[in-house]
C-alpha cells in the first residue's frame, strides 16, 4: 500500500477491540433486498469462527431469514439477532458498541443512515454501507470524520457497485502506471442491469435535493484540508465518441468520480498531477440520445413531490430483480489510463452490480475490515485508502476480474 496524506490519517484499529466486543460484524438492514443478499453472503464465506449477527427492526423477519439462512448452512441456526431501528437512536448506539465492524444496507441514507454514521464514530467501530448520496457522505465528513479519527472509526461509504469498481478500479491503473507523473484515467461504465426499490427511492431523493447537495459539497470544502503539493480532481466530463473504447461517451454524475478524487487525494500513488473523469459508454448515438433523455425526464419529475410520490410507489422498498434476470446481468467499467509516456486499458467486470455484486462487495468489505492486516487509517476514508490491495485481493479471489487489457 503506498503512503497516505491529507485524509485519513488515524490510530487506525485493525483487531484490536476483539475482546472487548461481542460480534466482528453486524449486518443492519438484513431482511432487505440487498441485505437478505448480503446475509447469503456472509453465511457461505465467513471464515470459521467469525462472530456475526444479523439487525433489523422486525424480530419476526430477522427470525424467518434465519431460517433460511440454515437451511443452506446448518451453523446458521444459531445465529444471533439484533434488534435495533433508525427511530430509536439508543438501539443503534447499543448495536454500534457490541460490534467491531457495522455492515448497513438501511437506505436511503440521507433519511434513515445519520444516527448510525454518529454511533459508530463514537463507539470507534467500522462502518461501511451502500450509499450512492454526495450530501449524505458530505453531512457525515463535515459532523463525524474529526470524531471517527479520534476514536479510530474507520467510515468507509459507498462500499457497493457505487463505487468499488470504479475506486479500486481506478486504483488498479493507476498502479500499470509509472510513479511520480502526472496521470490521466477515464473511466466508462457498461451494463445490462436493473434496479431494485431502495435504489430507485435513493435516485429519486437525490433528483430533488440538487441545492441541498451543493450546499453540503460546499460545507465540506470549507472543513477539509487542502493537498499541499500535490493535484487531484475529476471535473465535469462533456459527452463525446470514445474512439479509444469504441463508444460513445456520457458523463455519468454518480457519486464514483468524487470517491475516486478523494482516493487521489489521500495516496501519494496517484501522482503529483491526477485527473479522473467518469463516464457512461453507450454503442450507439440513438441509445446515447435515449438515454440522456429519460434520466434527465426522471430528474425533471422528481422535482414535483406529487409526481415524485407516484413514481415512488411503482417500486416499493423490498422489490428487486429477480434471480434469473440477475443471473443475466453483467457490468463491465474500463479504463484508459495515461502518464509518464504509457498507456493502459483495464477492466473491472463482474455479474449483476447492483444486487449480487453488490452484496459480496459489501460483505468483502466488511470482512476485510474485520479480519484483514490494513494500513492504520481512521475517519472517512475510500474503499482505496481503507482497503486497497487487501480488498482487491479478495473480489478478485471472489470472481470480480481487474485486468490489464493492454498496455502501450
Ligand atoms: N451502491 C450501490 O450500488 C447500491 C446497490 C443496491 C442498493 N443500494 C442502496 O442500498 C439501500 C438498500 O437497498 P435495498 O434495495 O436493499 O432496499 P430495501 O429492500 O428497501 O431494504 C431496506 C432495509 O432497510 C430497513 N429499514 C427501513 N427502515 C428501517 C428502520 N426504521 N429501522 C431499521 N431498519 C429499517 C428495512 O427493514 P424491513 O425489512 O424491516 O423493512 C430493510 O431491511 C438503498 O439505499 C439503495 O439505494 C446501493
Amino acid at each position: 500500500m503506498t503512503s497516505q496524506n491529507g485524509n485519513g490519517n488515524g490510530n487506525g484499529n485493525g483487531k484490536k477491540r476483539a475482546a472487548d466486543r461481542t460480534y466482528d460484524i453486524v449486518l443492519f438492514g438484513a431482511t432487505g433486498f440487498v441485505g437478505v443478499l448480503t446475509a447469503q453472503y456472509l453465511a457461505a464465506h465467513a471464515p470459521e469462527g467469525l462472530r456475526w449477527a444479523i439487525a433489523g427492526r422486525d424480530t419476526g423477519k430477522l427470525e424467518r431469514l434465519r431460517e433460511k439462512l440454515a437451511a443452506d448452512h446448518p451453523a446458521c441456526a444459531e445465529l444471533p439477532l439484533v434488534s435495533a431501528d433508525v427511530a430509536d437512536p439508543k438501539s443503534l448506539r447499543e448495536m454500534a458498541g457490541h460490534a467491531r465492524v457495522v455492515a448497513t444496507t438501511v437506505g436511503p441514507y440521507l433519511t434513515y443512515g445519520q444516527e448510525l454514521v454518529a454511533a459508530c464514530a463514537e463507539a470507534g467501530t467500522d462502518y461501511v454501507d451502500l450509499t450512492g448520496e454526495p450530501e449524505f457522505v458530505d453531512l457525515m465528513y463535515v459532523r463525524h470524520d474529526a470524531t471517527a479519527r479520534e476514536t479510530g472509526a474507520r467510515l468507509v461509504h459507498s462500499c457497493g457497485f457505487d463505487s468499488i469498481p470504479h475506486d479500486l478500479g481506478a486504483y488498479f491503473t493507476v498502479r500499470q502506471l509509472p510513479e511520480g507523473v502526472p496521470l490521466r484515467v477515464d473511466g466508462f461504465v457498461r451494463t445490462n442491469a436493473t434496479f431494485s426499490g431502495g435504489t430507485f427511492a435513493s435516485a429519486l431523493n437525490q433528483f430533488a435535493r440538487g441545492p441541498q447537495m451543493m450546499a453540503a459539497a460546499r460545507d465540506r470544502r470549507r472543513h477539509e484540508p487542502r493537498v499541499v503539493g500535490r493535484k487531484a480532481y475529476a471535473p465535469p466530463a462533456a459527452p463525446r465518441y470514445a474512439g479509444e473504447v469504441g463508444a460513445w461517451a456520457l458523463p455519468l454524475p454518480t457519486i464514483d468520480p468524487q470517491v475516486v478524487q478523494r482516493s487521489a487525494r489521500a495516496l501519494d500513488r496517484y501522482g503529483p498531477d491526477f485527473r479522473y473523469r467518469h463516464y457512461a459508454a453507450v454503442k450507439t448515438l440513438p441509445f446515447a440520445v435515449g438515454g440522456a433523455t429519460a434520466v434527465g425526464g426522471l430528474a425533471a419529475v422528481a422535482q414535483v413531490p406529487p409526481a415524485r410520490r407516484w413514481l415512488s410507489s411503482r417500486l416499493k422498498p423490498g422489490d428487486g430483480p429477480s434471480e434469473q434476470r440477475r443471473a443475466r446481468s453483467w457490468f463491465s467499467v474500463r479504463f484508459v489510463g495515461e502518464g509518464g509516456g504509457k498507456r493502459v486499458f483495464t477492466e473491472v467486470s463482474g455479474g449483476d452490480p447492483g444486487y449480487d455484486e453488490t452484496a459480496k462487495m459489501l460483505g468483502e468489505a466488511a470482512l476485510c475490515l474485520a479480519v484483514d492486516d490494513l494500513p492504520p487509517v481512521a475517519g472517512q476514508v475510500t474503499s482505496a485508502v481503507a482497503m486497497g490491495d487487501a480488498l482487491t485481493a479478495r473480489l478478485q479471489a471472489a470472481g470480480i476480474r481487474f485486468r490489464v487489457a493492454a498496455e502501450r
